[in-house]
């Protein structure tokens, strides 16, 4: 089955996705094209299945590059400092010089840790992300961001609130490591997709909300058989490219940092961040559960996304920004798929928002929200966006 290539133009950090069913067996191939690596440290997810990691190490094993192995519990709350401390130690402890690598093989929690340790052994070394879901492949592993949550003293989980900006020298992108992947974890991934779709006429590719209408991802067992897998590769690649576009354009997320930016003003990197702010604070909620079963709480980040993607044009709707049926719009879409679209059990709007003001983007005090503009497919940041218009988004995802 053919593999599919993004390349992020990026100077002199410029790199390749590569996005394919079996395309791990690359790795080694990879570090020696890419890096002066000799030894490298295969940071992992521990509860991959043996098979994808014997895969990784034998890759590197027939390139003939040394490799200690560390396995990471990828959970939100051991997304920290301390976890990224110890995989900095385990760098050094594998004796890890200048020129050598770090390879992360996992999801968005093993890949974003992977990353800072990278970036802070030594001031910085080579890194190879090999993204294991969907999330993943479409979003975390592309760009550079890397993070760790930081916890306030009393008890806040502060997502991604310490981290740097380290691009990859290569991303492998391997559908097969999909196979493993609960449903729910798929239909997860999915959401970024929706919400790439929601902001691609930014990056030159407006037709694909309409192309994901058409024809909504579905996730079932037969969505890895060979034909499935060829529109995986596909819906993954074109996500990857949307991605790749926006953080060419701006790459350290500066756009909206200037002085006094205008009331609605273009979001840059910060695009990506739409459906974020309302999906963190419902993230945070450990109540929350995306179905009629509590036991299915808390919601998993891209049922927050989803969740949020809706209050997001839901807030636009309610500013006159986008037409009037375009929240509509997405909750199809996002039925379709089988993501939450409504919740039962939210707390009140004060307490929703007030979970909102934690989030990173907030600045001088002040909610900023990425909403839709003008149509589906656009979207600008709202500077301090009236609260009617944020109670608008969360009436739109109240069950009941
Ligand atoms: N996941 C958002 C970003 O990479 O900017």
């Amino acid at each position: 089955m053919p593999s599919r290539t993004v390349h992020l133009a990026l100077g002199p950090d410029s790199y390749d996705v590569v996005v394919g069913h079996g395309v791990l067996a690359d790795l080694g191939a990879t570090l020696r094209t890419h890096t002066r690596a000799a030894s490298v440290l295969l940071v992992c997810d521990a509860a991959l299945p043996d098979a994808l990691v014997r895969t990784a190490e034998q890759s590197l094993a027939a390139a003939s590059l040394r490799a200690a192995r560390h396995s990471v519990a990828a959970s939100e709350p051991n997304k920290s400092l301390h976890t990224a401390q110890a995989i900095v130690e385990a760098a050094a402890a594998a004796r890890l010089e200048r020129t050598d690598a770090i390879v992360a093989l996992g999801g968005g929690v093993v890949g974003d840790l992977a990353g800072f340790a990278a970036s802070i052994y030594r001031r910085g070394i080579d890194i190879v992300h090999c993204p294991t879901t969907l999330l993943a492949m479409v979003d975390a592993a592309i760009g550079g961001k890397t993070a760790a949550n930081l916890l306030t003293p009393d008890a806040r989980l502060l997502k991604n609130m310490a981290g740097t900006f380290h691009q990859p020298k290569a991303v492998l992108a391997d559908t097969a490591a999909l196979a493993s992947l609960p449903p729910r974890h798929l239909r997860a991934g999915l959401a970024e997709c929706v919400k790439h779709a929601m902001l691609a006429a930014h990056a030159g590719d407006p037709d694909l909300l309409a192309a994901m209408e058409q024809d909504p991802p579905a996730v079932a067992a037969s969505s890895l058989a060979p034909a499935a897998t060829a529109r995986l590769i596909d819906l993954i690649a074109r996500n990857a490219a949307v991605k790749a576009r926006v953080v060419e354009r701006d790459t350290t997320e500066s756009a909206g940092l200037q002085q006094r930016p205008a009331p609605n003003h273009d979001a840059g990197r910060e695009a990506l961040n739409l459906g974020h702010t309302f999906g963190h604070a419902l993230e945070a909620m450990q109540h929350i559960s995306p179905d009629a079963d509590p036991a299915h709480a808390p919601l998993h980040h891209g049922e927050a996304v989803a969740l949020g993607l809706v209050a997001a044009a839901a807030a636009a709707e309610s500013l006159g920004q986008i037409p009037a049926d375009s929240t509509a719009r997405v909750r199809r879409l996002l039925d379709a798929i089988a993501l939450p679209t409504r919740v039962a059990a939210l707390p009140d709007d004060a307490t929703i928002l007030a979970a909102m003001m934690d989030d990173k983007k907030v600045m001088g005090g002040r909610l900023r929200l990425v909403l839709p503009w003008r149509e589906l497919g656009r979207v600008r940041v709202a500077e301090d966006p009236p609260r009617e218009a944020v109670a608008a988004g969360l009436a739109a995802i109240r069950a009941g």
